[in-house]
């Protein structure tokens, strides 16, 4: 029988678990790491943080929603106009159309799925978040990561891509292999607010979508 070490090596990345990019975690006798933050201190941090320029113009901080003993963790940009009103990541337009890519392969938000962004404040207008806005934010993405431990990343997007495969590959290039972001094995696919308005691209996230159940069925 395969153990998951064997299936990480198929897959070309190391053993889950091995999280050494944790700032502020700290590490046990053992040589475990104990988590920088719980959860309620981790929603606090987010809810009061000013750490970067949108603690400004933002109405609140949205650290993300669903099952924190998820295996699957889905990671989008940044809170929209919608997201920031109502503090739940997705909740829009966007949000629709994710909850329908899930249910295609059997997910529903809430439900062994936790829903995050890289970004937990949302940038005026919609813009683009900057490289000082993520750099901000990264320790409480981290965070949700240690807490969770999912067996698999989902990324949605060139944004949440690129920043955490640390890339400007075009999409088109990430999605379809399996990638790793702290030893979590990672799959790119199309956000669906770029879905929204291009719809030919939905037969290539369904493929996406399918690579990732099959990826989760041998871990
Ligand atoms: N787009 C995102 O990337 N995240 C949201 O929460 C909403 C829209």
């Amino acid at each position: 029988m395969l153990s998951s070490d064997d299936v990480f090596n198929e897959l070309g990345i190391g053993p889950v678990w091995r999280l050494r990019e944790t700032p502020g975690s700290s590490r046990a006798d053992d040589g475990s790491h104990a988590p920088a933050y719980t959860w309620d201190t981790l929603t606090d941090a987010v809810a009061h943080c000013t750490a970067c320029k949108l603690a400004a113009s933002r109405t609140q901080g949205v650290l993300g929603v669903g099952d924190r003993n998820a295996d699957w963790l889905i990671i989008g940009e940044a809170p929209g106009a919608d997201e920031d009103a109502q503090g739940e990541p997705f909740v829009g337009q966007a949000g629709k159309l994710l909850d329908a890519m899930l249910a295609s392969i059997g997910l529903k938000r809430g439900d062994n799925v936790y829903i995050t962004n890289v970004l937990k404040s949302r940038p005026p207008g919609n813009r683009n978040p900057e490289p000082d806005e993520v750099a901000a934010c990264r320790p409480y993405l981290l965070a949700q990561i240690e807490l969770i431990q999912p067996k698999l990343i989902l990324a949605l997007g060139r944004f949440a891509a690129h920043s955490l495969l640390d890339t400007d590959e075009a999409i088109a290039r990430l999605r379809g292999r399996v990638h790793s972001f702290c030893n979590v094995p990672l799959v790119v696919t199309y956000h669906p607010a770029y879905l929204l308005r291009n719809l030919p691209d939905k037969a290539r996230a369904w493929e996406d979508l399918c690579l990732a159940r099959r990826t989760m069925q041998i871990l």
